[in-house]
């Protein structure tokens, strides 16, 4: 008896506790900006700020002086119109932040689940900070069984090589690993007959790239985290690597931590926002995170469902500065939401320094953003000196005759037709190449190569029969060519050594 009331105070006071805690992170989000957060009964929508997010803004970066425009940054003044750019097709998604204060809320409570003891040391093996990887240097040879790495030549710039005939590709069976594939991404489930865009390689150029194999993979990653975090191309490359660390087959010893991350569907939204994985037998968690601009997107009016949307350019996505401290590598990207179709269909408005920004150029804007978070990120990896920071460069189009709206078309199915090497240096981002230069942030750059890939796109084959929309020269057939990007995010990190 006196046991289970003992018990029953002993649950009450953890709920106490647990009040307390909240109240006090609530309060403390009411101090930083007492007019923006108000407590409503849970039925309203809470009014939430876009000033407040979790981390450092980026502000240095846009520093922007109000009232000064000659001190503006070149981006913020009111320069050229915007150029219509073409856009995918899968572009509507205004109610894709259905639920803000939700999502608010789980970010500003992000912090909660961190488990108390050394949340903050990071597991690389060895100490040695990102900026100091010997280059140079020659490594061979295993270390007690379970590291071993082999790196011929770590200067060596992967997005240089070639394509080649390999029949160990795929790594996994497009028609099998649907624990992990999109449906619409699973070539192998649609009406297309030809897969010869499956067996191939990429071979880079003068230097021997280490082999990727899931289980080396998780070995390695011990304890460890990868998140990606972008657009649709960003969740295609996290799909591809989940089949390729699980080989395609149905595993058990996964389980989905999307909770730990605030990775929750949230009422009326189609899908979450994100996933999270866990291979436990490793503790090995990999996860996507669906940020298309790679900046923090906070609605205007937050109790309107369908108002408009702040796209702070010059603040990471909250997610990513809340959750930082967990992550051991990061792959981020941003591309295709650049374009005046997406931001009118997502209601996004441009803003930088807290204020709508009257430059409207949006090629502009996509320069200062990348410039941006990358900056930020590279600021970060002070604090954190074993983290991974990697740039993937802009996944290439191929509509031909047209754009996506405009009855274009990607047809070919002959691999490799344009040829099947690539010798020139930073291949066709700009944008990118430019804004990783000089920082600790690596470069995937996988332009150039997926480039010579045109056969590998969705194209025009579905599982149902067609509708009349056009085809899809934008995303990839999985097993594809996001394969490769993991496998040279694999041989980059293991030329990173430690790894
Ligand atoms: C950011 O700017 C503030 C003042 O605007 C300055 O004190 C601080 O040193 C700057 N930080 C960095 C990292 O440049
Ligand atoms: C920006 O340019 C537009 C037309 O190009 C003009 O109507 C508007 O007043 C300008 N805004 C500012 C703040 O200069
Ligand atoms: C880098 O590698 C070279 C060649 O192995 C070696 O001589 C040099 O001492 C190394 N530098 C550091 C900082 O480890
Ligand atoms: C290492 O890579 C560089 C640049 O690709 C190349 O010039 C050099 O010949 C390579 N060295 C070896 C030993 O492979
Ligand atoms: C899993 O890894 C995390 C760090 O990423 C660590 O904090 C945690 O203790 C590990 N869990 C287990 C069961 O090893
Ligand atoms: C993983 O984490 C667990 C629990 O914190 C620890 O016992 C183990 O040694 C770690 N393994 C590695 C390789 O860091
Ligand atoms: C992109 O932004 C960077 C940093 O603000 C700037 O130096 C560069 O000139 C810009 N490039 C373009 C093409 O606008």
């Amino acid at each position: 008896m006196k046991g289970s009331i003992l018990r029953l105070r002993a649950t009450k006071l953890s709920l106490i506790l647990i009040t307390v805690v909240c109240t006090t992170f609530l309060l403390w989000g009411w101090d930083k900006s007492p007019f923006l957060v108000s407590l409503l009964p849970k039925s309203q929508s809470l009014k939430l700020s876009p000033d407040i997010f979790i981390g450092s803004p980026m502000k240095n970066i846009s520093a922007v002086p109000k009232k000064d425009a000659d001190n503006l940054p070149y981006f913020a003044k009111n320069e050229t119109s915007d150029k219509h750019e073409g856009y995918d097709k899968r572009s509507k998604r205004g109610d894709r932040y259905g639920n803000y204060a939700i999502l608010f809320l789980l970010s500003k409570l992000c912090y909660l689940y961190e488990d108390g003891e050394n949340s903050k040391e990071k597991l690389w093996d060895a100490s040695v900070p990102v900026n100091s990887v010997n280059t140079s240097s020659v490594v061979t040879g295993k270390k007690k069984g379970t590291v071993s790495y082999h790196v011929k030549n770590q200067t060596c710039d992967f997005s240089k090589g070639n394509w080649i005939a390999d029949d160990n590709r795929p790594f996994y069976s497009g028609g099998r690993c649907l624990q992990w594939l999109s449906e619409m991404w699973a070539c192998r489930l649609t009406d297309r007959t030809d897969f010869s865009f499956e067996k191939f390689r990429w071979q880079p150029k003068d230097c021997e790239m280490e082999e990727f194999s899931g289980k080396k993979f998780l070995r390695r990653m011990r304890n460890k985290t990868l998140a990606f975090i972008g657009d649709s191309l960003g969740r295609q490359q996290y799909q591809s690597l989940m089949c390729m660390v699980s080989g395609g087959r149905l595993s058990n010893d996964v389980i989905d931590v999307g909770k730990e991350y605030g990775l929750v569907k949230a009422r009326g939204a189609i899908r979450p926002d994100g996933w999270a994985h866990r291979f436990t037998r490793t503790n090995t968690t990999i996860l996507f995170y669906w940020s298309a601009c790679l900046c923090d997107l906070q609605p205007v009016n937050p109790s309107d469902k369908n108002s408009e949307v702040a796209m702070h350019l010059d603040r990471p996505p909250s997610f990513l500065s809340c959750y930082l401290d967990k992550f051991d590598v990061i792959v981020l990207n941003t591309g295709h939401h650049w374009n005046k179709g997406k931001f009118d269909g997502n209601h996004w408005v441009m803003h930088v320094g807290g204020v709508p920004n009257p430059n409207k150029n949006v090629a502009e804007a996509k320069n200062f953003t990348v410039h941006s978070i990358v900056k930020w990120v590279d600021s970060q990896l002070l604090q954190h000196p074993k983290l991974r920071v990697f740039y993937r460069s802009l996944s290439p189009r191929h509509f031909f005759n047209g754009d996506w709206n405009s009855g274009g078309t990607c047809d070919n199915i002959n691999p490799l037709s344009k040829g099947k090497e690539v010798l020139k240096e930073e291949s066709g981002d700009p944008v990118a190449a430019s804004a990783v230069k000089g920082t600790n942030v690596k470069y995937l750059d996988i332009t150039a190569l997926s480039e010579l890939r045109d056969e590998g796109h969705i194209s025009r084959y579905t599982i149902k029969p067609r509708q009349a929309s056009g085809q899809d020269c934008l995303h990839w057939c999985l097993p594809g060519i996001p394969d490769a990007w993991n496998e040279i995010l694999f041989g980059q990190l293991s030329a990173l050594g430690r790894f």
